[in-house]
């Protein structure tokens, strides 16, 4: 993963509208011009939730449409708790965009497997690959719920899949094929991992998996399965990990990881801004 300066603005961003899913899940769009006509996916913004907290909250960018911004959430604690709380009209301080983001290969298939919170990056990144001409297939894992219309989609994207299958509605108009996954054995949505789920594609698919390329983000036990899935299948894969920030522009090292070297020697890198994009295996050698 090549590390590459980009400028990160600070705005005020007013919130254009926000919205709540089932289990605690939002939505919230910020008009943040700058931010917006330069995020990339996999880039974040690191967002003052309320003036009373000196803390920034680091969020990925879902979306961009004209000089807004998107951002799905879960509510953790104290800060984004405060950030349900914004209403139309507010205004925000943030900075952004932040972060290396995916670079997608030319001519390779882009697999995204994006789990829980960290579907918004994933998302931002199939549906940008499928802008700029490249195929794309979307899986989401989620224990609490799609902040998404899903509807059942007539075709198959494999031919021994069962009938039936959910998908999301807008990025279907769009010919983005996207899977559901939970273990909450829901009809329509894939039961097991979304790894599980993938795996399943790859091996059913009619192909090439030489020429597919992983982009992932998601709890730490999944990306190490995706990890581990792209070893065994051989295939590129590029994962955004989250780690605590604290100033999130680089100058404290509070984020940093080891990031690993073919020859099994490693170096310490900032999440924020050297990476939050690596490859899998220079984070599970
Ligand atoms: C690059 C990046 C992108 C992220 N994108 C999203 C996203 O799109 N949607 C989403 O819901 N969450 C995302 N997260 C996780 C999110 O930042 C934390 O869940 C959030 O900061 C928790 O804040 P809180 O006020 O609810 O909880 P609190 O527990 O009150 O937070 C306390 C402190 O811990 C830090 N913190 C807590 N959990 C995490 C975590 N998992 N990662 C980093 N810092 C943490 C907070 O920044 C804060 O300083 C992302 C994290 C990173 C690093
Ligand atoms: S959070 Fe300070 S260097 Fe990354």
């Amino acid at each position: 993963m090549t590390t590459k300066r980009n400028t990160i603005y600070v705005e005020e961003a007013l919130v254009e509208y926000q919205a709540r899913f089932d289990n605690g899940l939002y939505v919230i769009s910020l008009a943040a011009p700058k931010t917006a006509s330069h995020a990339k996916p996999g880039q974040f913004i690191h967002l003052q939730c309320d003036q009373s907290l000196p803390m920034r909250r680091p969020l990925s960018i879902m979306n961009t449409d004209g000089d807004c911004i998107s951002i799905m959430y879960k509510v953790i604690g104290s800060g984004l708790e405060k950030l349900t709380q914004k209403r139309k009209g507010d205004t925000l301080n943030l900075l952004g965009p932040i972060g290396n983001g995916f670079e997608n290969i030319d001519d390779k298939l882009i697999i995204g497997i994006g789990g829980g919170v960290g579907i918004p990056p994933v998302y931002f990144n199939c549906l940008s690959a499928k802008n700029a001409g490249l195929e794309s297939v979307l899986f989401m894992g989620s224990e609490i719920g799609w902040p998404f219309d899903i509807s059942i989609d007539q075709q198959k994207i494999y031919p021994s899949e069962p009938e039936n299958m959910l998908c999301v509605s807008s990025l279907k108009k769009l010919n983005l094929s996207t899977r559901l996954a939970s273990l909450s054995n829901e009809e329509g949505i894939y039961h097991g991992y979304v790894t599980e789920l993938a795996k399943e594609w790859l091996n059913h698919a009619d192909i090439d998996t030489t020429q597919c390329h992983i982009v992932a983000c998601g709890p730490e036990p999944m990306l190490k399965s995706v990890a581990a899935l792209a070893k065994e299948m051989n295939l590129s894969c590029d994962i955004a990990i989250e780690e605590f920030m604290a100033c999130g522009i680089g100058g404290c090292a509070g984020c940093a990881v080891k990031v690993y070297s073919e020859d099994g020697s490693h170096t310490m890198q900032r999440v924020c801004v050297d990476g939050p994009v690596f490859k899998a295996e220079s984070i599970y050698p």
